[in-house]
C-alpha cells in the first residue's frame, strides 16, 4: 500500500473585492505539485465577486460582514473565530480592505501575507497609482510583505516593477501593476509553502538567510 502523501500547508485567502489575485492563486494552487492547498476564502463584503470565484472553484467560503459589528475588536474576534475553524497555516490577504487589530495580526505573526500596489516603503495607504503619477515617478510596482502591526509596513518579501510611461493614467497603471501582482503572488505563496520564505526576528529570511533587499521580478 502507498503511504499517504505528506500534508501540504493550508492556505486561507481573505478578500474584499473582485478577487483577481484570488483567481491567480486558485489557478496556481490547482497546478500539479503546488506545495499548498487553498482551503477557504473569507470576505467582509457579502456579494463580493471574490466569493463567486471561490464558489466556482468549489472552495469553502465565509463572510464576516464588518458593518454588523460595533467595533474593530468585535469584527476581528468574529473573523478570527471563522478563520480558526479552518486551521490554516497561512493567511493570504488579497485585496482585503480592512485594517486589522494588533491582536489579530499577532495571532498570525510570520503566517500572514499582504499584497500592496506600490514599491514599499513608498506609498503606503490608498490611491497609490494617482500618487505615483502626481510625483512624476518613472517606476512603480507591487510589493508582497509579511503583515505586522504597522500598516503596509511589514518586512517586504518580493517586489515587481513596472515602468511609468508619459501616457499612463491611474487606470492603465493599475492594470500594469495587477498583471505583475498575478504573477508575483503565486510565486511568493509557493515559496512560503515550501518553507523558503520565513519571517525572522530581523526581517525576511530566504532559504534561511536574511535578505537585504526584497526579491525582485524584472521591470515590465
Ligand atoms: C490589488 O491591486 C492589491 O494590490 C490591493 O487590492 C487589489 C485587489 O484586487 N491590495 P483584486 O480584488 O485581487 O482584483
Amino acid at each position: 500500500m502507498k503511504a499517504d502523501p505528506a500534508p501540504v500547508p493550508k492556505i486561507l485567502v481573505l478578500a474584499s473585492g473582485s478577487g483577481t489575485n484570488l483567481q491567480a492563486l486558485i489557478e496556481a494552487t490547482r497546478e500539479r505539485n503546488f506545495p499548498g492547498e487553498l482551503i477557504a476564502v473569507g470576505c467582509n463584503k457579502p456579494g463580493a465577486f471574490a466569493l463567486e470565484r471561490a464558489a466556482q472553484a468549489n472552495i469553502k467560503t465565509f463572510v464576516v460582514d464588518h458593518t454588523r459589528y460595533g467595533s474593530r475588536e468585535e469584527f476581528d474576534a468574529a473573523l478570527l473565530a471563522e478563520i480558526m475553524r479552518h486551521s490554516p497555516d497561512v493567511v493570504v490577504l488579497a485585496g482585503f480592505m480592512r485594517i486589522l487589530t494588533r491582536d489579530f495580526v499577532r495571532a498570525f505573526r510570520g503566517r500572514m501575507l499582504n499584497i500592496h500596489p506600490s514599491l514599499l516603503p513608498a506609498y503606503t495607504g490608498l490611491n497609490t497609482h494617482q500618487r505615483v503619477l502626481d510625483a512624476g515617478d518613472r517606476t512603480h510596482g507591487v510589493s508582497i510583505h509579511f503583515v505586522t502591526e504597522e500598516l503596509d509596513g511589514g518586512p517586504v518579501i518580493a517586489q515587481a516593477e513596472v515602468t511609468v510611461e508619459e501616457a499612463d493614467t491611474p487606470e492603465s497603471l493599475a492594470e500594469k501593476v495587477q498583471r505583475q501582482e498575478h504573477i508575483l503572488y503565486p510565486i511568493v505563496v509557493r515559496w512560503f509553502c515550501e518553507g523558503r520564505v520565513q519571517l525572522g526576528s530581523e526581517g525576511v529570511l530566504f532559504d534561511g538567510e536574511p535578505i537585504k533587499n526584497p526579491m525582485r521580478l524584472p521591470a515590465n
